[in-house]
Order: structure tokens, then sequence, then C-alpha cells
């Protein structure tokens, strides 16, 4: 395996940049990929001046190894390992290792890593007490991150993240604790009894067991169903610098324990913009499906600016061609469905509306592709997983990736808190005005 990079390399490429009545000779470095950065670390110090950048669009906030991106050519690989070759011959757990200790594992230390993940499994009793507390019909997502969160009362050495002899102890809880959370938050909105996890399973055959068995019927996991989940799991495990694991990095960078760090990814995931899309595709596509299936309006609606209408599960800030994960997924759902006998009339209105939407000038010329989120949801109905919980889904799957980049930022020698700047544009200095005399 090639050598973890975690140096980027100098180059003799320079950026003149004249400020002011000041010159500088920005540093040139370059990634593994050739991707090329212009360093302005020293641009505040040496001119008083800072870079504006909304959404972050041209700003690279870090260094990473963990996964790589070229959106221009529908790239991604995670620690090297194209996603097409780990979506085919790799497991959640064995991708899990990959990304969070940066090799794949050898049969013995995935063994133990399996082991570990099935010991820390259940929850702590008095968790359970929490679900109570919530209304039966909360969004899984706050359960999934308020739950997160209070893990850090149950093992308050965690609120030391830096300690070394912890850290790997605290991932292995989270990813344990994952899918049991998720599960239990799904039986407290259906109202049926918590089935506890089953040691004997797989990741994923686990969490099936979890949402799905009830006492008084034998329920046993179709392996088809937990390979798809497995896969879906595997698709969304990580990707580079995206709006949830950015947060994870900022909470983090302030030395925050990992519960908490994680916790508020999980708040971030949840937008619409982000991990939220998957559960508002399946809306869409619903409710185009109850407009008689009329795709032509909806394609139009998501071009007239004035409609505030976007087709969910399209574009992408990266990928500008078409998103990997969303080929292998358009292909993972035909059989998917097959396998399953399943008819989705919602399955051919997405591929309808795909076949508009890349045929159109707009969607053309705005670079705007189906995306992971656009066929996932079919999969998930497909195996009965309710609308509610696609969000929570997809923050299981992106879990090692937080703890991942968690885990390379805390290691980090260039980390610092994480303290962007502003231009302040509110009003200029004026006097404190006493209640009797304001207008
Ligand atoms: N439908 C219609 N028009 C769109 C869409 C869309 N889904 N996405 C972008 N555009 C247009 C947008 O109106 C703008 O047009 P113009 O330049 O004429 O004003 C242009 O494309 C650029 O859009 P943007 O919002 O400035 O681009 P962005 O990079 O800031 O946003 C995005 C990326 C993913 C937030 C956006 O494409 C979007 O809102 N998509 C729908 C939500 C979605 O599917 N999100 C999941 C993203 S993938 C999984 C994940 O990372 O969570």
């Amino acid at each position: 395996m090639p050598a973890t990079n975690t140096m980027p390399t100098a180059t003799t490429e320079t950026a003149t940049l004249t400020v002011g009545n000041k010159t500088l000779q920005l540093p040139v470095i370059k990634g593994t990929e050739d991707e090329k950065a212009i360093d302005i670390s020293k641009l505040r110090g040496e001119t008083s001046y800072i870079t504006l950048d909304h959404g972050y669009m041209n700003t690279g906030s870090c260094l990473s190894s963990v996964a790589f991106i070229d959106g221009e050519r529908g790239i991604l690989r995670y620690r090297g390992i194209p996603i097409e070759q780990l979506a085919e011959k790799s497991t959640f757990t064995e991708t899990a290792y990959l990304l969070i200790y940066g090799k794949l594992p050898a049969r013995d230390e995935l063994d133990q890593f399996n082991h570990v993940l099935t010991r820390h499994s259940m929850i702590h009793e008095d968790m359970k007490r929490f679900l109570d507390g919530f209304p039966s019909t909360a969004h899984p997502m706050s359960i999934l991150s308020a739950m997160v969160c209070s893990m850090s009362s149950y093992y308050p050495e965690s609120l030391e993240p830096h300690r070394k002899d912890l850290i790997g102890l605290t991932i292995s809880r989270l990813l344990a604790k994952m899918p049991t959370i998720a599960a239990f938050s799904h039986k407290k909105s259906v109202g049926q009894p918590f089935t506890y996890p089953d040691n004997k399973l797989s990741y994923a055959a686990n969490f099936l067991h979890m949402m799905f068995a009830v006492p008084p019927e034998d329920y046993h996991v179709d392996e088809d169903v937990a390979r798809a989940l497995d896969l879906l799991l595997i698709l969304h495990a990580d990707h580079e610098q995206n709006c949830s694991t950015s947060t994870v990095r900022l909470v983090g960078s302030s030395q925050a324990n990992l519960f908490a760090s994680i916790a508020a990814g999980i708040c971030a995931l949840w937008g619409p913009l982000h991990g939220g899309a998957n559960q508002e595709v399946m809306n869409m596509l619903e409710m185009i499906h109850e407009d008689s299936d009329n795709v032509d309006k909806y394609v139009g609606m998501a071009k007239d600016k004035k409609s505030n209408f976007r087709l969910m599960g399209f574009g992408h800030r990266v990928y500008k061609n078409f998103d990997p994960r969303a080929k292998i997924l358009k292909q993972a759902c035909d059989t998917v469905l097959q396998k399953l006998g399943v008819h989705d009339p919602l399955l051919e209105i997405a591929q309808k509306l795909e076949e508009h939407a890349l045929r159109d000038s707009y969607f053309i010329e705005h670079k705007l592709y189906p995306n992971v989120d656009f066929y996932s949801g079919i999969i998930y109905k497909a195996i009965g997983i309710p609308t509610n919980m696609f969000t929570v889904m997809f923050a299981m799957g992106r879990l090692p990736g937080w703890l991942a980049q968690w885990k390379e930022m805390s290691e980090s020698p260039n980390t610092k808190i994480g303290r962007p700047r502003q231009i302040y544009v509110g009003p200029a200095l004026h006097d404190y005005v006493p209640m009797e005399k304001r207008g």
C-alpha cells in the first residue's frame, strides 16, 4: 500500500499578491493528486487583509489523507482506494477501519475490530429512559443527536478527548452504539418494544434485526437486504470536508469531547441541503406521483427561479460531472428491487426525472447531476426503512468518516481552534440611547 501522506509537497511555484503597498510571494503547495493551493497563512499578519469566501467555495481548511474527490472526473477514493472497488469488495466495518486507521486491516485486526464493535453494541439501560421523554412524533435525527451527545455523561473519561489510550475505545463505542440508538429511536416512534442487539449478526444485519424484529414473531435477516444496506453505508462513509465533517472538525478543534463533536455533525447533516436531502427526495417523488407523474412540470419548476423549488437529489458543490456514488446506487436500485420483487412507481419517476433533467440545457449548463441522495431513498424504502429514518441512515454511514477526520484533526500538529474572521458591516460607532429618548 502506498505510504500515507501527511504533508503537502512544496512547489517552486508562488502566487504574487499585491495589496495596498505590499507585494507578497505566496507559496503554492500541492497534494498527492496535484491539486494546488495558495498558502495564505501569513496574509493577515503581513498585510492586515483577510480573504472573504462565502460558503468556503475556494477555501481549503486542512490537509487530509482520508478521502480524495475529483469533482470534474467523478472520482471518489477512500485512503486512495476507488469507491467502486470498496463497493464491490469490502464491508462497512472493513471500510470503517480503513478510513479511521488509514489502512486495510489484516484478518486478525478486522476480527478484533468486529469483536469490539459487537461487545459495545448495547447502550446503558438508563439511556432508554431518555426515549420516554421524547414525543412519539420526534424526528429520529433529534433523538440521535441528543442521545449521542449524552453518551459523554456515561463515559466521563471521554471529556479528555486527547487521551491516546481512550480514543480507540470512544471510537468503538460510537460505532457500536449508533445503530442501537438509531433503531431504538425508530421503535419509540412506532410504539414497539426495543429489540436488543444480537452479537452473532454482522453490523448491517444487526441493525435490521433491531429495527424490525418484534417479540411475538421470528425474524430472519435477509442476506440480500443486509448486503444492500452494507453497500449504502460504505457509499456514505466519507466525503472529505463537507458541511457535517467540517462541523465535526470545527467543534473538535475547541477540544470538545468526541461525542459532542459527532452530535454536532449529526445536527449539520440534518439540513435538507445536506443529508436531509434523501428524505426530501422521497417526499418530492411522492408529490410528483400524486400529481399524475408530471415530471415535466417539476423539471420546469426547478428551472424557474421564482418558484423556489429545487430538484432534490440533484447538484453538488464538488461534483460537476457525475457523482460516482449515484452511479453505483442507480444500478443497485435495479438489482435490489428486482431481488426483493418490489415494484416501486417512484423508481420509474426517478429514472424519468433523471432522463429529462440530463437532456435539459439548464441542468447541463449548471452541471447538475443526480447525487448520492437521489436513489438511496428508493433502496431504503424497498428494505422497509421509513422515510423519517433516511437521514439517520446517512449519519450511520458517515460516522466512520467523521471519526477518521476528527482523529486526523486531533493528531495533526497544524490544528488550531477553528475561528474564521469576518468583515463587519453593521452600524458604525454610536452612543447608547436611554429608553426615554428612543424614537
Ligand atoms: N435544482 C435546481 N437548480 C439547482 C439545483 C437543484 N437541485 N442545485 C443547484 N441549482 C442551481 C442554483 O439555482 C444555482 O443557479 P444560478 O447560478 O442560476 O443561480 C446554481 O445551480 C448553483 O447552485 P448553488 O446552490 O449556488 O450551488 P452550491 O454548490 O452552493 O449547492 C447543493 C450545492 C447540493 C446545496 C445544491 O445543488 C442543492 O441545493 N441541491 C439540492 C439538495 C441536495 O440534493 N443536497 C444533497 C447534496 S449531496 C449529499 C450531501 O453532501 O449531503
